[in-house]
This record gives C-alpha cells, sequence and structure tokens, in this order.
C-alpha cells in the first residue's frame, strides 16, 4: 500500500457526456493529509471530480492515479478493493432508512465480510452518538444523519474522504459539528479530505487549499487563509449577531 506521494494525480483529464465536457483536461494533485476544497457554481464540475477520484467514473482522456494506481486498468475485483479505501459522505446522507445508526456504520465492514461491533461503537461515540446508537435514520435530526454517514465513511479507516456538499442541507450548529468532524478526521486518522461545497466560509473554516471549477475548468488552486479558530463557539444568538451585524 502506498503511503508517500500524493493521494491522487489528475493529468489533463477530461470527462465527456456526449458533446457536454463535465471536466475539460483537469491538471491537480490531491496532496497526503490536505483538506481541499472544491468549489465552483451548480453543473461546474465537482461532482464529476468526485467521481474520477472514488474511481466510479474514468476519465474519456488523460490520466488519474488514485492511491497509486491507475483505476482504468483494475479489474471489477481491484476495484472494489481501492473503493474501500475512499469514503464518500453526501448531501442528502444516504443511509438506509430500515437500519439503525448502528447497522449504518457497520455497513461496509459487513461489504467486507467483517463484523466488528467495538470499532462500531468507537466510531459512533467519535461522532458524539453513542446514546444514539439504536435510533432510525429517521429519529434523528439531519445533523446527527450526518455524523452517522460520516462515522459509517470511516469506520474502514479510508485513506480519502469524499464530501459532497455534507452541509448544504444543514443549519448553522449541524454545519460547525459536521466540519469540526471532517477537520478531526485528518488529525485522528490521518485521512485526506475533499470537501466539495457552494459555502465558501466552510472552505475558509477547515480547507488548506480551495480549487476553484468553473464551467468544468479548473481555473486555479488558493492557498487559503485560515480564518482564526474560535476557541469556543459561538451561541445561535452571537453567530446571528454577527451575520447581521447587530
Ligand atoms: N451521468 C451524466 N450524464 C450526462 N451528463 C452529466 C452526467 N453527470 C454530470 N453531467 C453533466 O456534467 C456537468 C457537470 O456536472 P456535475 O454534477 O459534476 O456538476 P456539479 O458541479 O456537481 O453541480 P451541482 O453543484 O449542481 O451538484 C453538468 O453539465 C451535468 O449536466
Ligand atoms: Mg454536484
Amino acid at each position: 500500500m502506498q503511503t508517500t506521494g500524493p493521494v491522487a494525480v489528475l493529468e489533463r483529464a477530461t470527462v465527456r457526456y456526449g458533446s457536454t465536457a463535465a471536466l475539460e483536461s483537469l491538471t491537480l494533485e490531491i496532496r497526503r493529509g490536505e483538506i481541499l476544497g472544491v468549489v465552483g457554481e451548480s453543473g461546474a464540475g465537482k461532482s464529476t471530480l468526485l467521481n474520477l477520484l472514488d474511481a466510479a467514473t474514468h476519465p474519456t482522456s488523460g490520466h488519474v492515479r488514485i492511491l497509486g494506481t491507475d483505476p482504468t486498468v483494475l479489474s471489477g475485483r481491484e476495484t472494489r478493493r481501492l473503493r474501500h479505501r475512499i469514503g464518500m459522505v453526501f448531501q442528502s446522507f444516504n443511509l438506509l432508512a430500515n437500519r439503525t445508526a448502528q447497522q449504518n456504520v457497520a455497513l461496509p465492514l459487513r461489504l467486507q465480510r467483517r463484523k466488528d461491533p467495538a470499532l462500531v461503537a468507537e466510531l459512533l461515540d467519535y461522532v458524539g452518538l453513542a446514546d444514539r446508537a439504536d435510533s432510525y435514520p429517521a429519529q434523528l435530526s439531519g445533523g446527527q444523519q450526518q455524523r452517522v454517514a460520516i462515522a459509517r465513511a470511516l469506520v474502514t479507516r479510508p485513506d480519502l474522504l469524499l464530501a459532497d456538499e455534507p452541509t448544504s442541507s444543514l443549519d448553522t450548529r449541524a454545519t460547525e459539528d459536521v466540519l469540526e468532524l471532517l477537520a478531526g478526521t485528518r488529525r485522528d486518522f490521518d485521512t485526506t479530505v475533499v470537501l466539495v461545497t457552494h459555502e465558501l466560509e466552510s472552505v475558509g473554516a477547515i480547507c488548506d487549499r480551495a480549487a476553484v471549477l468553473e464551467r468544468g475548468v479548473l481555473r486555479r488552486v488558493l492557498p487559503v487563509a485560515r480564518s482564526a479558530a474560535r476557541d469556543e463557539r459561538d451561541s445561535y444568538l452571537a453567530h446571528v449577531e454577527r451575520v447581521l451585524g447587530a
């Protein structure tokens, strides 16, 4: 298993759907241990980029290396093994409604024919939901559901975590919780994170760099001047006052 060098390298990667280029000649390195923000308007190609990084989509032309391998030459089994090293989190959580939090977190292990209740419990505790292990998704708030989804993504200790607008349907407090977890992921799991988002504030809060996509073209990769860390999180009132300038 490759443990040094970039986590992923894209070289002039183009993805076409018919006559549309969802991504056009994209060259980008994802550095080990970084949190890379990906921003762009709707249709800019953000999800397509994540699909490339997850080996769910192959480039129409150009080259991609993920965790040291070229996904286009892998067998189905090798592709599944590669994808086990990559975690995914989505805007809509994508939890199984008829499974408890605990069962949802255990799912990736089951797919690998593993069983490890202690590890599942540890991950639920990590995301602050030890006491909700037996709750079904419908019994949890959006923020709690996303935390379950993060625990599920981390239970296999992935090298790379891909998050596609994970906070877009959450309120401010739940967004902060999720961002804090994503930032902690690097520290506690050595996971590299790619965060797709519309919210520039989120990029400023946790990302090291920001890749700016415009209509399938990578316009620039900017270093992020990290906003000063807050020791204590705002109360909801303090947040409203700050945003409204009251
Ligand atoms: N499976 C597909 N088949 C056809 N066209 C697609 C497919 N996936 C994406 N596209 C097109 O590729 C372009 C980029 O789509 P993509 O989903 O990557 O954008 P996005 O930046 O994630 O947008 P959003 O912010 O709305 O999620 C769009 O024009 C989209 O219509
Ligand atoms: Mg998208």
